[in-house]
């Protein structure tokens, strides 16, 4: 949601930021724009449309300078073009801002500027900011943006220079993500971490309302009051080509392929010797029995690898759990007390909703983050935190994101079991660990692909409506399937409960309505059998997703089976999902869709 990158170096900073900006282009895409600092004046470009248009209106006319900030946008105040893109300025053109976040209060501040006769060029939130800054500046940027953000309601990450302050970046966040990349004589600022490290490994993520003020020279930290503090950076582990498309065609196949390696690097950090590391889980057996009642909360994907999760822990803890739309629970009067635990789940870590949920129950109760980016605000902000180790997710759909997600539940499910429960049931653990250990390994083939998922992909494509239906975690992975075929290939699809079909939508399959069956769970196959009969008796074709041992109980009933590994019956959505996400993603190359990067949406939900 919007990709903030700046420079302050020996470099010339058009290339730095460009090259930034590219790897942020996921954040947002529909409009773009950089400002440098060129000696003499604040140069400022943009362009509506994507980075390749900036990238051709810079190539007519190279900004020279060695300081710039440069932004990709996912517009929320004001239609995508070129007046509303950032770098936003001031009437004078001497304060130029970048911002990502919202600010509530933005048409009180235009409204009062206006009054005092300042000309507003955007309708954007961002404008009343930098007219704002521009206002309130007494000849120190930090202490003049420490100003800017006291009259701020909402959330933001703003990067701002000033012909004022040569060579200056300074840079606050509040709700919104920022980090500060260190490299050897040169600084960064960046929305997110993988952006940063082709340029450097050593980062500090800036605290919420603390500034920190780039140059050539250094970077310095001031606390929310503009004294000066002195922040230590942390050394990323990840690797460089991790955030890199390598061979692959788009980022969305190169993160289906890493899902065996991503799950491997979940197990190592939770598992040793085939056991679970009670003392990774973050919470003692004394907190861990207290529990009476888990919340799952998260947005889209996050919220299907909840309702995924579930499953785990009602069956190996014997705990009732609820799954929350972070976004409904925010705003809903949910009880909760001491006795609850709140798992908020997010690949970002920055996902406003899910974050506003994360503040509703901290305080009231235990809350647990799982989170996949480092140092994000959820990680930082939980009482305690599971990393996922799925390594940078670049494409807009999530992939490997989700299913380290469903992983990490289900650890989490089987620590409390332990915990909770003793020896009790302690072989069903271990033939659950056991399944887990196996998993990467079965999972290796599944990401290939192959003819079967092309030629179902090219039918589906000429197709307007998909049916998925599926029973326990194959109801949640019905929802994942079906939320995968909608963002990248634009296909509208429904995912149902198999046994709701018959309470209304079954209206709605007629001769040749494609229906995919998700049918891994032994308990639940003659259930599923049944419901694949009444929509093929209605005319419907059927693709049936079936492990690999149930696969006999379904022919004669489906028009094409598609088999998964045997596994635990609470790992098949790990594997299932796998042929559902390859078959969205040719899907949408059949229908000439840009994977990577779908339309209307951004990678990273920071606003409600
Ligand atoms: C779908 C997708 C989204 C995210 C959701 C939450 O492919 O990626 O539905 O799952 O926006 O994002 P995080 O996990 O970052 O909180």
């Amino acid at each position: 949601m919007c990709g903030i990158f700046g420079y302050a170096g020996p470099r010339p900073a058009l290339p730095v930021l460009m090259d930034g900006l590219r790897r942020l282009e996921y954040r947002g895409y529909d409009s773009a724009g950089v400002a440098v600092w060129d000696g003499e004046t604040l140069a400022v470009r943009k362009s509506q449309g994507r980075l390749d248009a900036l990238a051709r209106a810079v190539a007519d006319g190279p900004l020279p300078g060695h300081t710039g900030i440069g932004h990709t946008r996912w517009a929320t105040h004001g239609a995508p073009s070129g007046p509303n893109a950032h770098p936003q300025t001031d009437a004078s053109g001497r304060f130029a801002l970048v911002h990502n976040g919202i600010i509530d209060n933005a048409a009180q501040l235009r409204a009062e500027l206006e009054r005092e006769g300042v000309a507003f060029r955007s309708q954007t939130d961002t404008e009343a900011v930098v007219q704002l800054m521009a206002k309130l500046w007494r000849g120190d940027l930090v202490a003049c943006m420490l100003e800017t953000v006291r009259r701020l309601q909402g959330s933001y990450a703003l990067v701002a220079m000033s012909a004022f302050a040569p060579g200056e970046i300074c840079c606050i966040r509040r709700d919104s993500p920022l980090v500060v990349g260190l490299g050897e004589g040169e600084r960064f600022v960046a929305s997110d971490i993988p952006a940063l490290l082709p340029v450097t490994r050593r980062v500090t993520v800036l605290r919420d309302g603390e500034p920190a003020l780039l140059t050539a020279e250094g970077c310095r930290f001031f606390d929310a009051d503009g004294r000066p503090v002195e922040r230590g950076a942390e050394q990323i582990a990840w690797q460089r080509q991790s955030a890199e498309k390598g061979p692959y065609p788009h980022f969305m196949r190169k993160e289906i392929s890493e899902q065996p390696s991503a799950l491997r690097a979940a197990l190592s950090a939770y598992t040793k010797d085939g056991a679970l590391r009670g003392e990774a889980l973050g919470l003692s057996p004394r907190e861990a029995r207290r529990i009476r009642r888990v919340v799952l909360v998260g947005c889209g994907s996050a919220c299907h690898a909840a309702m995924a999760g579930r499953h785990g822990l009602e069956r190996l803890c014997r705990l009732p759990v609820a799954v929350e739309i972070a976004s409904e629970m925010r705003h809903r009067d949910l009880p909760l007390d001491e006795r609850d635990l709140c798992v908020c789940i997010s690949q970002s870590g920055e996902t406003a909703d899910t974050l506003a949920a994360l503040r509703l129950a901290r305080g009231r109760c235990r809350t647990l983050g799982v989170v996949n980016a480092v140092g994000s605000t959820l990680a930082r902000e939980a009482d305690s935190v599971l990393y996922t180790h799925a390594g940078p997710e670049i494409a807009v759909a999530t992939t490997k994101g989700y299913t380290t997600q469903v992983l990490v539940l289900t650890l989490l499910a089987l620590g409390l079991a332990g915990m909770r429960a003793g020896e009790a049931d302690a072989q069903e653990r271990a033939a659950l660990l056991a399944g887990m250990a196996r998993l990467p390994a079965q999972m290796e083939a599944l990401t290939e692909g192959g003819e079967a998922v092309r030629r179902m992909a090219h039918a589906c494509a000429g197709r307007t409506s998909l049916f998925y239906m599926g029973r326990g975690v194959d109801y949640a992975q019905a929802l994942e399937a079906s939320l995968k075929m909608k963002e990248i290939a634009y296909l509208h699809s429904e995912a149902y409960a198999a046994g709701e079909l018959k309470h209304g939508t079954i209206a709605l399959v007629e001769p040749g309505t494609q229906v995919i069956a998700l049918a891994t769970q032994p308990a639940l196959l003659a259930k599923m059998a049944a419901n694949i009969h009444e929509v093929r008796s209605r005319g419907a074709r059927v693709l049936a997703l079936a492990a690999r041992s149930l696969s006999e109980g379904l022919r004669g009933e489906a028009d094409e089976i598609w088999t998964i590994p045997d596994t635990e019956p609470l790992l098949t959505p790990l594997l299932g999902i796998v042929p559902m996400q390859l078959l969205a993603y040719e899907t949408a190359l059949a229908r000439g869709c840009d994977v990577d990067k779908p339309r209307n949406l951004a990678k990273s939900v920071t606003v409600e």
